[in-house]
């Protein structure tokens, strides 16, 4: 399977859009939120407050969250020149997705509330003009221009991994992830796939970034080794491969095409993202952290009053999988699969340990050229 001509999440507004059921995510980027600011802040005062700034957002997606880190950026950075009595500069911010993101949902619906956020700083005098365009391709080749770029910005999207090894169509069975019931070499092969696609996203990063350039990447993935199939991530998949499996006992599905269905991720702990960045060796590290999220939180809307309600995972996940799913099983049985899900989420959700989701984050300078 071709990751990059499948992968997208589910465009528009709709009841299962991602624009309507991204609120995990949004909640991870306003938690890594105090290790953007320092690192635009570094980066502006290090650079003696250029008078042109471009950032990119890497997998930028559709719907609220695609301008959250820009807006917050171009916030961030003006209010520092009025600190230090500079004249703000002007921003480029480049967009970046696969070819299939809804990107006229971006420019038509998101892109106004972006400038209408902006616009009452041009009654104070911190106006400055922001160019925002689109860069459609994949982040494991070359996006930008050499040494053109000064902030690079990545939330939850360095986990998918740029295709399925046949090893692991092959050996994995009925599972669809890594999961407790995977060979180990089926886990093996994920991380090598995690560690050749990781090393060439930091090279081609290395070529656009300018000299002493910041990167902030936040990633889905894991404490440590030894976990690799107990956290959050792989445990929600672990659930969906059960829901197909009942498909396939139902005859709703075909065994061969659960059996050639396999999700491309990897989770990566902290260890795996520092061994790939030292030996990349242009940037160095300035922030390595994790931070967690709880699936009950999620499924309460991250409302702690209210009671757990799976639809809310349900849709969520069905905003990030269906276009794989549909393209590999058919659409029509998409409707069958969520709500299964959330049934068996449901009745999941009293056994065993909290499910938690862990992000990775690291912070890194472009090395001196
Ligand atoms: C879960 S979404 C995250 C979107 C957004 N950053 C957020 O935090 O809400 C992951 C995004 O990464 C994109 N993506 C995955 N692999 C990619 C690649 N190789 N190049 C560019 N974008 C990619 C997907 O298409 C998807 O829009």
């Amino acid at each position: 399977m071709e990751v990059k001509q499948v992968l997208h999440m589910n465009g528009g507004f709709g009841d299962t859009s991602y624009a309507s059921n991204s609120l995990l995510q949004r909640k991870v980027i306003s938690m890594t939120k105090p290790i953007i600011e320092e690192a635009i802040t570094e980066l502006y005062i290090s650079m003696n407050a250029p008078n042109n700034l471009c950032m990119a957002e890497l997998g930028c997606s559709s719907g609220p969250n695609t301008m959250v880190v820009a807006t917050e950026i171009v916030k961030i950075v003006r209010k520092l020149c009025l600190e230090i009595g500079r004249q703000p500069p002007e921003f480029q911010i480049h967009l970046n997705d696969l070819t299939g993101n809804d990107f006229n949902s971006i420019f038509r619906d998101n892109l106004p509330m972006f400038q209408l956020e902006l616009r009452d700083e041009k009654s104070r005098g911190q106006f400055s003009p922001c160019f925002v365009s689109a860069v459609p391709g994949s982040f494991y080749g070359r996006l930008f221009a050499a040494n053109t770029v000064h902030f690079i910005h990545s939330s939850y999207s360095l986990q998918w991994i740029s295709k399925i090894p046949k090893e692991v169509e092959l050996l994995n069975k009925d599972n669809i992830y890594m999961s407790s019931a995977s060979p180990t070499q089926v886990i093996d092969t994920y991380y090598n796939q995690f560690r050749i696609d990781f090393y060439t996203f930091l090279r081609c990063r290395s070529e656009e970034i300018v000299s002493g350039g910041r990167m902030v990447l936040t990633i889905l993935g894991r404490r440590g080794h030894e976990d690799a199939c107990r956290e959050g991530c792989c445990y929600i998949w672990e659930l969906l491969a059960l829901v197909l499996k009942q498909m396939v006992a139902e005859g709703l599905i075909e065994k061969e095409k659960l059996r050639s269905f396999n999700i491309p991720n990897y989770t990566p702990s902290p260890r795996e993202v520092k061994e790939e960045v030292e030996k990349e060796g242009s940037f160095g590290i300035n922030h390595l952290e994790t931070s967690e999220i709880s699936l009950v939180d999620w499924s309460k809307g991250f409302r702690s009053a209210d009671e757990p309600d799976w639809h809310n995972v349900s849709r969520g996940m069905r905003a990030v999988s269906e276009p794989l799913l549909s393209e590999h099983f058919g659409g029509f049985v998409m409707d069958q699969i969520f709500e299964k899900y959330s049934e068996i989420l449901r009745e999941c959700s009293n056994k065993g340990p909290e499910t938690k989701f862990v992000n990775v984050t690291v912070s890194v300078t472009r090395n001196g050229k």
